[in-house]
């Protein structure tokens, strides 16, 4: 359940109607609601009740200061991939100790400002990986406290772009080499060894991958402490998929999948941390746009926007899906036509969606994605010279910019043309 309703034929954030934002801040946006936002925290965190837990949200999905402070203050922790993401993070008031440390290439210079900011553990993915943490955590006389990512190569029945868990992709190590890789670590003086770390994929439609790899993990869980390894934390990842279609087809909720863990790790006696991202963000959030035009073509009809891919580059970059919806409701029988919904963008690729049966549309009229607050704003770019469209967050009646619109200035003065030319 998210919070964008029809009431008295409006699309509504919360209780704030969408064309009230658009004409405050112009079209496109993105709009996010905290109510939404806090509720699938939540239902992760009740999920978990059944043990000692961390939800740590995967800020790549949507790393607005406004969004990680409201996790933050719920009592989330959050896992990065990137020093860019651990200074946001700690900017929106994230403690170190509740911040895990994702990603195959993480730098020394990165590990460096981790150690000294603060840090609950780095989840390492390569043995070249823990020699640089070890000779940096020695360096700073300090020891970092690490999991090891492991393959289990498994297949998470997702798209193969958002797939980690099979031994073809670039992640982890390969679940068969744990005990060699967990015996150099234990001989590394920088570094402490507090568990294990898996995450198999983006956007699971069921439980039963995630169920084999936890399967593995428990497996590895006895097997390293029978060898004497401490582990206390297991890190399972994110990718819990949610609903884009009105289907009747609906991924497992939080609680399914809760309840699964229980039964796979309930009685190994560890912390369990998630790192969801989608899950929390992506149905909290909505991008509003404009139809320019309705250009009629050769057998087909184009409901051209002013957004376009540079914007929201999911349908472009995966074929997803995005339902899309007219914010001001159309009466009941009326008309509905075929439309090739596009942005202005000179490519081909700029296609939102391909024959979508929708409402007659006219120029002006206002059109919401949904699900667009997960892998939204944060993978948009400036393509054609578009500046950034802004963000938006709504809680009750009130709402705000959390991310302003460049203005052309800054889009031009953002370059320099060096003095010899
Ligand atoms: N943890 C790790 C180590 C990850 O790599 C990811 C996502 C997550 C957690 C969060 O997964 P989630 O709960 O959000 O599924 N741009 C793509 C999605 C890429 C996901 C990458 N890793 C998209 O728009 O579908």
């Amino acid at each position: 359940m998210d919070h964008f309703l029809y009431r008295d034929g409006i699309l509504h954030a919360e209780n704030v109607p969408l064309p009230e934002i658009a004409a405050a801040v112009g079209t496109p946006f993105y709009c996010y609601s905290v109510a939404t936002l806090s509720r699938h925290y939540r239902l992760f965190d009740e999920a978990l009740s059944w043990g000692d837990h961390l939800v740590c949200y995967a800020m790549k999905a949507n790393s607005n200061l406004a969004v990680v402070k409201l996790m933050a203050d719920l009592g989330a922790g959050v896992d990065v991939v990137s020093i860019g993401e651990y200074l946001k993070a700690k900017a929106a008031g994230m403690p170190g100790e509740r911040i895990v440390f994702s990603g195959v290439g993480k730098t020394r210079d990165e590990m460096r400002i981790a150690l000294e900011g603060g840090i609950r553990q780095f989840n390492v993915e390569s043995e070249p990986e823990m020699i640089a943490l070890n000779e940096v955590a020695l360096s700073m006389d300090t020891v970092a406290p690490i999991t090891v990512r492991v393959n289990p190569d498994v297949d998470a029945k997702t798209h193969a772009k958002i797939a980690t868990g099979k031994s073809e992709n670039k992640f982890g190590i390969p679940i068969s080499r744990a005990h060699e890789v967990y015996a150099m670590a234990a001989a590394m003086p920088g570094l402490k060894v507090v568990g294990i770390d898996v995450h198999i994929g983006s956007q699971l439609t069921e439980l039963e991958p995630f169920e084999l790899a936890y399967a593995k993990v428990a497996e590895l869980t006895r097997d390293l402490r029978a060898a004497g390894h401490e582990i206390t934390r297991l890190d399972l990842g994110g990718g819990l998929g949610i609903p884009y279609a009105r289907s009747n087809e609906a991924p497992p909720l939080p609680t399914d999948y809760g309840a699964m863990v229980q039964r796979v790790l309930g009685d190994l006696d560890v912390e369990v941390e998630i790192e969801p991202g989608r899950l929390i963000a992506g149905n909290a959030g909505v991008m509003v746009s404009k139809v320019i035009y309705v250009k009629e073509g050769e057998g087909r009809r184009f409901l051209i926007l002013d957004s376009a891919m540079n914007d929201l580059i999911r349908p472009s970059m995966y074929e997803a899906f995005h339902d899309i919806v007219p914010v001001v409701e159309p009466e009941p029988g009326k008309d509905l036509t075929e439309y090739d919904v596009v942005g202005p963008v000179c490519e081909s690729g700029d296609t939102f969606a391909k024959g979508r049966v929708l409402p007659d549309f006219k120029a002006d009229d206002l059109v919401a994605f949904r699900s667009a607050g997960a892998y939204g704003a944060v993978m948009s770019s400036e393509y054609n010279s578009r500046p950034l469209i802004p963000e938006v967050l709504v809680s009750g009646e009130h709402f705000d910019v959390i991310r302003a619109r460049p203005t052309f200035d800054d889009l031009i003065n953002r370059d320099t043309i060096p003095v010899w030319l």
